[in-house]
């Protein structure tokens, strides 16, 4: 008989809660049991996110905070376990992606995509791990993409900061593996959220892209979310220093 509350007790942290993905996984494993630590930028965006959780019998706590700033990443480290305790389960998930050739990007953009997407999870993993040593449990999901494993033009930022992501998830999992703390990738291929509204608000370009999925539609946040529930179930101790693609079939063509 499987469990309804896999993850009773667990204490997740999810970065960029505050809507599209990061959301729909917070409200998934909340679902299964865990209490949340909500962080994202936006106060208004992560309280709704909470009072859904609230609402529903769970527990949720907001934590405003850039990810991409090392002190900020320390305060909300020190905040989180005054508040929760330490955290067994963290989702590097926030991200942004700026379009355009690479001979147009301004160092700043460049820095920008490299800092949200990838050293945010250095400055994530290198304040929560130590939370998860030696409680013979402990998960890590970094939220990379289909563009890391191949690209479109004008994805050089965001391809190049995924792929790292993927490398800086392999050697952390083999850090980690004694200790029983799994390190992945999720790979998601198009899903329909606020990143991609520059496709989304263009009908003609939003068809190009599902005709490049073989499934023929976008991707489903809550299809993501269950992804991610399942890594962090204790069943799936075993998957560790991969990356996981759910894409539609996009990449294996
Ligand atoms: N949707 C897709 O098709 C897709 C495909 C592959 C991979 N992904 C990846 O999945 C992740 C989630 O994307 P999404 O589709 O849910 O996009 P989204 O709706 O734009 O959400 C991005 C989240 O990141 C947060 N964020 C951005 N910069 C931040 C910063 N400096 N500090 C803290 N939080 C920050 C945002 O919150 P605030 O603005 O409130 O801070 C927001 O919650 C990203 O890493 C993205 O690259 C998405």
């Amino acid at each position: 008989m499987s469990n309804p509350k896999p993850l009773a007790g667990r204490i997740a942290l999810v970065t960029g809660a505050s809507r599209g993905l990061g959301k729909a996984m917070a409200l998934a494993l909340a679902d299964a049991g865990a209490i949340l630590a909500l962080t994202a930028r936006d106060q208004a965006a992560l309280d709704s996110v909470a009072k859904v959780i609230r609402d529903c019998g769970g527990r949720a706590e907001v934590f405003l905070a850039d990810a991409t700033s090392e002190a900020a990443v320390q305060s909300l480290e020190s905040e989180v376990k005054a508040r929760l305790g330490p955290v067994d389960i963290l989702i590097n998930n926030a991200g942004i992606n700026i379009r355009k050739p690479v001979i147009e990007f301004t160092l700043a953009e460049w820095r920008q995509v490299l800092d949200t997407n990838l050293t945010s999870a250095f400055l994530m993993c290198r304040a929560f791990v130590p939370h998860m040593r030696g409680r013979g449990y402990g998960r890590v999901i970094n939220l990379t993409s289909m563009m890391s494993h191949i690209s479109l033009p004008g994805r050089a930022a965001y391809s190049a900061s995924k792929a790292g992501l993927i490398g800086f998830t392999k050697t952390l999992a083999l850090e980690l593996a004694s200790d029983h703390i799994t390190v992945n990738g999720i790979s998601p291929g198009p899903c329909a959220t606020e990143i991609n509204k520059p496709i989304l608000e263009n009908p003609a370009l939003s068809q190009q892209f599902i005709s490049k999925i073989p499934v023929g539609r976008w991707g489903k946040v809550e299809e993501v979310a269950a992804l991610a529930l399942h890594l962090c179930r204790d069943e799936s101790a075993f998957i560790t220093g991969t990356d996981i693609l759910i894409d539609g079939g996009w990449t294996a063509q």
